[in-house]
């Protein structure tokens, strides 16, 4: 097997560099699925190598911050923020991102900014360069080189450029949408062809591997199918890799003093009434929306059970990509429904919705995936949803229900313990909300059980190293098939 390092390159580092007033510079943890899974990861040597999560232009600050970071094992990619704005802001997250959770190419890139585009292509194949830099600077031989997410698509080909004998495996993180919706991409050839020159690509679901198969076939021309896709006279293996989470670090947790302290604090600010909690980045693919109107119909058809019932849907909404402005609109849109529907529903007493535009620490999120009733899922689509898996790691004693989005990942395993919903339909969230909160304890018992066993026994170091492995084994100059 293998006995080099593994390199994980992705854009986002799992701590960010975060200018403090008095110690200058701190080093908080990152937020996001991708940074959760790959942390939990034990007993392979590491390195990472990704953008810091700041731009920082003076050199002396760099230096610290270099230092500081190789303390963590991740080696940073100094990206400026003209460069950042195009590549991350732009290409990344107003084009690739919608795009394969099928919202589309922004409207005004379609028709008259065919400039606009190249020059955020541009940007993204120049930050794919640097980062490809960086990894050739640390590369020792042996070492496997583990590239992730719709980030860094051109990646494998520069790498391989560099020395063909890297081992070099892809990763999407996200869906991959069907062929279809991939095509409308001006640079659709291009990614896919510098993906393909990895000896690997992964993806969380057989959905999106087929999709990948599909496009390539039809957009590429190309000869293959799930055992591998024939490019550049050898076959590029293409599979399935459904992330896991590492549930042994929540279920310790809730064993510590800080977070049992937490869970009875938080049970004497909802006593006596039913929490519905949401955690998700404020993002377009979670449905926010579709949940909030699905919540206030829910109040709305149950309005005379109000004094009797008691629901609060707790919605702690994560800060991310404030720089794209299509994020800052969603923020206002959900503000404004949070508003409505307190000022609708809201007493003396109590508001309906208690929602937060903040990130929790991890005693606290802990805390509160254990101590809610129901946790609610609807995003629109979603590569996986580690946040499903995490709700379920920490309702051993309480056996809350999950209500899943069938558009999310993890309704291909969580699906049979799981209330599955289409967000779209509000009136059928509505009613899953009320089944939910009345499900009978055996019955929530029965789901959190099938549940609990995939999330326990599927980890995210058996998928790691599941992944590594058919990386180490995947010879790129496998022969061509007759
Ligand atoms: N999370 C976080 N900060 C918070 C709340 C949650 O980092 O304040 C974590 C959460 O524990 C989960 C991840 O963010 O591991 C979200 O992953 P998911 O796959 O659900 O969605 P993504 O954000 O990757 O789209
Ligand atoms: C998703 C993506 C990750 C990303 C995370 C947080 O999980 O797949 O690549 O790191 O969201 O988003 P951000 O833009 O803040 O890195």
């Amino acid at each position: 097997g293998p006995n080099g390092r593994v390199l994980i390159v992705a854009n986002r580092l799992p701590v960010t560099a975060k200018r403090h007033p008095v110690k200058k510079w701190e080093y908080p943890s990152s937020s996001g699925g991708l940074v959760s899974a790959l942390q939990g990861i034990k007993d392979v040597q590491m390195m990472w190598v990704g953008w810091p999560g700041v731009s920082v232009p003076n050199e002396t600050d760099q230096t610290v911050i270099t230092e500081e970071l190789f303390k963590r094992r991740c080696v940073p990619v100094f990206l400026d923020e003209e460069l950042m704005d195009q590549y991350y802001s732009g290409y990344c997250n107003k084009i690739l991102w919608p795009l394969f959770h099928y919202l589309g190419l922004p409207q005004e890139y379609k028709i008259n900014k065919a400039k606009g585009i190249k020059s955020q292509f541009e940007a993204y194949t120049q930050a794919n360069q640097m980062f490809a830099e960086t990894v050739c600077k640390i590369y020792k031989e042996g070492d496997i080189i583990w590239c992730h997410d719709y980030h860094l698509m051109c990646l494998p080909k520069l790498l391989k450029q560099y020395n063909i004998n890297m081992k070099v495996g892809w990763f999407l993180h996200t869906p991959f949408p069907s062929s279809e919706m991939y095509r409308a991409l001006p640079n659709r050839a291009e990614l896919l062809e510098a993906v393909l020159k990895a000896d690997l690509v992964g993806f969380h679901a057989y959905d999106y591997a087929r999709h990948f198969v599909s496009a390539c076939i039809s957009l590429l021309g190309l000869e293959g199918d799930l055992d591998g896709i024939q490019f550049d006279r050898r076959i590029v293996k293409v599979d399935a890799f459904p992330i896991g989470i590492d549930a042994q670090r929540f279920t310790k947790a809730l064993e510590g003093p800080k977070v049992k302290e937490k869970i009875t604090e938080f049970k004497k600010l909802f006593a006596g009434r039913k929490v519905i909690l949401g955690v998700d980045r404020l993002d377009m693919i979670k449905g926010f929306l579709q949940k909030l109107l699905a919540f206030e119909k829910f109040l709305e058809k149950n309005e005379e059970l109000d004094s009797g019932y008691k629901v609060v849907l707790l919605q702690i909404a994560v800060p991310t990509r404030s720089d794209v402005p299509e994020y800052r609109k969603l923020a206002s849109q959900v503000h404004e429904l949070v508003a409505r529907v307190n000022g609708r529903f809201g007493t003396l007493k109590a508001t309906p919705i208690l929602h937060l535009d903040q990130t929790v620490d991890f005693d606290s999120l802990c805390a509160l995936y254990a101590i809610t009733d129901v946790a609610l899922i609807t995003s629109l689509r979603d590569g996986m949803n580690l946040v499903s898996y995490e709700y379920v790691a920490c309702q051993e004693s309480n056996k809350g229900v999950l209500i899943l989005s069938e558009f999310a990942g993890a309704a291909q395993s969580l699906g049979a313990g799981s209330i599955i919903v289409n967000p779209w339909d509000i009136a059928e969230v509505a009613d899953a909300i009320k089944r939910a909160l009345d499900m009978p304890t055996e019955d929530r018992e029965k789901h959190h059980r099938h549940n609990y066993e995939l999330v326990s026994r599927h980890t995210a170091q058996d998928w790691a190293e599941n992944y590594v492995c058919d990386l180490y084994n995947a010879t790129s100059k496998a022969p061509l098939r007759a």
